[in-house]
């Protein structure tokens, strides 16, 4: 058995799973490396494929020190199969199996509805892909093509990670679906992706930035709640891409930051004072922040739309199978089996909207979602800190969780952003207030040019205030093939 902390880059998958000695796997997992070679070939424009890009491979899957940083032509990018390191004796630690040794081996009552979860999630993985394929043909800067071009292998390689437990695990069926899943593309009209937000374009930088701070973090809470599971391959699987996934969130936070920065810092040396003076804040070639958080309201819903119904006997069926946990289950004082327990529910009925206590085994879904609430607030913060320092005034917020929704129990209701419940007619009315307009879409479309020049950025969006590897300011992290 090789070192499971340090990958094995000597096959033509990376690995650290000893997938030398596992010919079967491996053998199958060659059979799908040529089509996945084919799908991301397609999908990135060829002059980014030629094109030198500043990456980050891991190397390891200990946390001191597992990236190493270096040009790389994207489709030689060593996608890979990485497990965090197996813990030893490690119990299965919530639902009615709570304290048991975790399954090595898939536990066959539980077959289907583990294989359902695996592949939910290796579904989304190349669906952000695809959703972004445009982007770098507009990207603000050099910088910010790598960190679009870096997500993107990251996703592509979680994809590898859901296809190798599918053929590890999951027999002719796991083929059958890793196949399926190249198969699949966003918004497409015969075989879409299998979650609504997944198959909605990406059509703009400010909206991958959106995406990446509110999706990508759905997609972290998943992932924390997968790496809770008592099926001890899927957790190690788990507990890895969240490492990755951090940086995703980085991309986002950052991106959105920097979008407000040089919006207030225009309007600031212009003495613009009213951030509703769209149309003089919008000359100096910024995005007003009306319109940012009309993108923020977007996003946010559409996420919160992909955590499921708040009241979810699927969800209590995996949590009490002991197959998905709650976020940080280990850290939280209670039996983890939730027997007798309660949980509140915010319900919408035509008394308005009214607390009620359910079952916790059935809350599971809106318990990570107001888990997942408390995580995105936290950048929030962070940006309105931001725009005080500038002296403009402007808040931005997090809509009301019933606000836009097209899932659970606010799907028939019109709630305004503040939480106010109103008939759908003054929803039709004063939407536009609140959500993208095309108009609005129109503009932040028409920023969106190419700056290929090392150290130099687009006039709506600042500088990072530090480089990848810390590299200086005009480094050149994608060295372009124009062909
Ligand atoms: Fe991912
Ligand atoms: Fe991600």
């Amino acid at each position: 058995m090789s070192d499971p902390l340090s990958v094995n880059y000597d096959t033509q998958i990376p690995n650290n799973v000893d997938l030398s000695s596992d010919r079967r796997v491996l053998r199958a997992l060659e059979k799908w490396h040529p089509g996945y070679l084919n799908w991301w070939n397609q999908l990135i424009p060829e002059k980014f494929q030629k094109s030198n890009v500043y990456l980050r491979t891991a190397i390891g899957v200990d946390p001191q020190g597992w990236a190493k940083f270096d040009y790389v032509r994207m489709p030689e990018y060593r996608w890979g199969v990485l497990l965090a390191p197996q813990v030893e004796d490690r119990r299965i630690p919530c639902g009615e199996h709570a304290g048991e040794p975790a399954w090595q081996e898939v536990p066959g009552e539980y077959r289907s509805m583990l294989q359902r979860l695996v592949v939910i999630q290796g579904d989304t993985e190349p669906a952000s892909v695809e959703q972004q394929k445009h982007l770098g043909l507009t990207a603000p800067s050099l910088y910010d093509l790598r960190n679009l071009f870096q997500v993107n292998v990251e996703e592509g390689r979680h994809l590898w990670a859901m296809v190798y437990l599918l053929h590890k695990y999951f027999g002719k069926n796991g083929r059958e679906e890793a196949d399926d899943l190249l198969r699949r593309s966003s918004g497409s009209e015969e075989a879409p992706r299998m979650l609504g937000a997944f198959n909605e374009a990406t059509p703009d930088w400010l909206s991958f930035f959106m995406f990446t701070y509110f999706t990508d973090r759905d997609g972290k809470m998943q992932l924390e709640s997968l790496a809770q599971s008592g099926f001890d391959p899927l957790s190690r699987t788990c507990r890895f891409m969240i490492t990755e996934e951090a940086h995703h969130m980085f991309v986002g936070e950052t991106g959105v930051g920097r979008t407000i920065q040089a919006t207030c810092e225009a309007m600031v040396k212009a003495g613009i004072t009213d951030p509703y003076d769209i149309n003089a804040i919008r000359d100096l070639g910024v995005i007003d922040l009306p319109t940012i958080q009309k993108k923020a309201n977007l996003h946010y819903s559409l996420s919160l739309d992909l955590f499921g119904s708040e009241v979810s006997t699927n969800a209590a069926n995996a949590f009490n199978a002991g197959i998905k946990g709650r976020f940080m289950e280990a850290k939280i004082d209670d039996d983890h089996k939730l027997q007798g327990d309660q949980y509140t529910v915010r319900r919408f009925t035509k008394d308005g909207i009214v607390e009620e206590s359910v079952p916790a085994l059935s809350a599971i879904n809106l318990r990570l979602r107001d888990d997942y609430v408390k995580d995105a607030s936290g950048g929030v913060k962070r940006w309105n800190h931001m725009i005080k320092k500038t002296g403009v005034e402007f808040e931005m917020t997090l809509p009301h969780e019933g606000f836009h929704r097209q899932i659970g129990e606010f799907k028939a209701a019109s709630i305004t952003p503040e939480g106010d419940i109103i008939s759908s007619e003054e929803w039709e009315a004063r939407k536009n207030d609140w959500l993208p307009t095309t108009a609005d879409g129109d503009f932040v479309k028409s920023l969106m040019v190419p700056v290929t020049e090392p150290g130099k950025y687009a006039s709506w969006i600042a500088p990072p205030r530090m480089g990848i590897d810390n590299k200086p300011g005009d480094f050149e992290y994608v060295q372009l093939h124009m062909a």
